[in-house]
């Protein structure tokens, strides 16, 4: 591991400038909700830390989240002269080392199984753990196989030596849709299917944040522990506000009907069934599509992706709800 370039060193390699580096670690400072003052910490980790090894693991899923993982690409930034600068997101590309991830990799069969046994045998207790989708536990797990063994056994096996694991995606985090009633596989999010996990992160959301996967590793490797983490071990930097708290639309707080003059000037969706004011998550901050749009700025209301059971306590997403 000592003799692999740093993270820094990886970004120079690909052209990217010094003060671009700097640049990309002030917006992780800020969507970690650190002061300024942390830049230069941030900074100094990924000047001397290397890229981590991930295994990413799939199960009963729609591949949402790595649709979401997919979408950490560049953008143009014409404050540097017009040069492409590393996006929050892009320094996922930098930070991590995907080594075992099955809708990614080329390699398929034994050998990809074997890519992801060598990586636990090669970094153990270094590496991190993604796990994406829940783990069906009915018939002894046998409806979700891999490599002729269980979502439930690979899960046990591949987070027992990670350095972190986390349950990326509202179906990881606690069943999802699969565990929505009447749950007929008996679906579990990674905490109950493996239960007593110590370095257990959740990033709840359908899909979820690729920021907020970014950040929580960058946190680790500049303070060398997790983040600080709420009662559903979801990190406080991304879940410690309602999505209305934060939302452009509270400011014309006037309800309107889906594509009236007040929905397109920008009125409050909560008449129309925004779950904002009760679900925890920093979409409006943040935002997706690498922070281009995010779905009550589409126009839509928030349906509570990041809350637990949302399929069934959310529903039906249409109805009004109150927020005293
Ligand atoms: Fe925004 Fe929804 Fe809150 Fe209205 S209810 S302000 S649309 S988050
Ligand atoms: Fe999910 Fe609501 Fe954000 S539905 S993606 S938490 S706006």
């Amino acid at each position: 591991m000592s003799n692999q370039p740093s993270i820094e060193q990886e970004l120079i390699q690909r052209g990217v400038t010094r003060r671009q580096f700097l640049r990309s670690c002030a917006l992780m400072a800020a969507a970690l909700a650190l002061p300024t003052s942390a830049v230069d910490a941030i900074a100094q980790a990924l000047a001397s830390s290397t890229r981590l090894p991930v295994i990413w693991l799939e199960f009963q899923d729609c591949t949402g989240d790595t649709e979401s993982f997919l979408r950490a690409v560049q953008r143009p930034d014409p404050a540097i002269n017009g040069a492409q600068d590393p996006s929050l997101t892009s320094l996922l590309l930098d930070v991590l080392s995907v080594d075992y991830h099955e809708t990614l990799m080329v390699a398929a069969g034994y050998q990809a199984e074997q890519s992801r046994a060598d990586t636990m045998a090669r970094s153990a207790g270094q590496y991190i753990c993604v796990v994406e989708g829940s783990i069906p536990t009915a018939l002894n797990g046998y409806c979700c196989l891999i490599g002729g063994k269980t979502a439930l056994s690979i899960a046990e096996e591949t987070t027992r030596n990670a350095l972190m694991t986390v349950a990326f995606g509202s179906c990881a985090f606690d069943g999802g849709l699969a565990a929505a009633s009447p749950n007929p596989t008996a679906a579990k999010g990674v905490k109950d299917a493996v239960p007593g996990l110590t370095n257990l992160v959740h990033i709840p959301g359908c899909p979820a944040n690729v920021v907020n996967l970014v950040a929580t590793i960058v946190y680790y490797l500049t303070y060398k522990k997790l983040p600080a983490l709420d009662s559903l071990k979801r990190p406080t930097f991304a879940y410690g506000q309602t999505v209305h708290r934060n939302c452009p639309r509270r400011e014309l707080d006037e309800a309107g009907a889906y594509g009236d003059a007040k929905h397109r000037a920008g009125g409050c969706l909560k008449e129309l069934g925004c779950r904002g004011p009760v679900t925890y998550h920093n979409c409006p901050t943040v935002k997706w599509n690498d922070g281009t749009c995010w779905p009550v700025q589409a126009g839509h209301g928030c349906i509570g992706c990041t809350n637990p059971a949302f399929w069934d306590t959310m529903t039906p997403f249409y109805g009004g709800i109150s927020d005293d």
